[in-house]
């Protein structure tokens, strides 16, 4: 598949069919994706934790508190990121120059693991809103988590159009300027 048309396919799906299970292969696929993700450093101080089953339930349910994400309960996998820790020049580079590269290296690989799915015909969603210490909890382990998405193949076919501020809202490029 070529670029453009990965964008245009890639969209956050909110409707998943709970009895298509994901192809391991698929998966691997993915995370090797992600492990090739630049990151600040090249520190990669992100952890990728695959649930499914009982496990990716669980964790649904953790992403809906105030009726948020019901859909979820329908995703045959939910991927937890959490945070690892930076190496030694990430960490000096983000305090001299005041910056949490993490979470930029976090949103590059879960932007990687994303489109490789897409690729793979698999629908994705990223979710910022989630009970962090529900989580923290499920899976054991003290680590921040960061993100999480939930994945499957799409019950529709058919790609939104999307919505987006114009280019002036987002750049001052213009061609005039040349
Ligand atoms: C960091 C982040 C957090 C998000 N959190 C949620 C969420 O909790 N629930 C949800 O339904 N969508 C969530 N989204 C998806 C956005 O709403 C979506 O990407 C945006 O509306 C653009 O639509 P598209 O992904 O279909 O192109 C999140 C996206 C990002 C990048």
């Amino acid at each position: 598949m070529d670029f453009s048309s990965l964008i245009e396919k890639r969209e956050s799906t909110r409707n998943y069919d709970p009895n298509r299970s994901i192809p391991k292969k698929d998966i691997l696929y993915c995370l090797e994706v992600v492990r090739l993700a630049p990151s600040a450093s090249n520190a990669q101080p992100f952890f990728f934790h695959i649930c499914e089953g009982e496990k990716a339930k669980k964790v649904a349910k953790a992403t809906q508190s105030l009726g948020m994400n019901r859909f979820t309960d329908h995703a045959p996998m939910m991927v937890v990121i959490s945070e690892a820790s930076y190496n030694i020049t990430a960490a000096v580079g983000a305090r001299v120059r005041d910056q949490d590269y993490r979470a930029l290296d976090i949103g590059i690989a879960a932007i990687h693991f994303c489109l490789a799915a897409t690729e793979k015909n698999l629908g994705t969603c990223m979710l910022g809103w989630f009970d962090e210490k529900r989580i923290q909890n499920i899976l054991g382990i003290k680590e921040r988590i960061r993100l999480v998405i939930s994945v499957g193949y799409p019950k529709e076919e058919t790609i939104r159009k999307k919505s987006r501020k114009p280019l002036e809202k987002l750049t001052d490029f213009s061609v005039e300027k040349r």
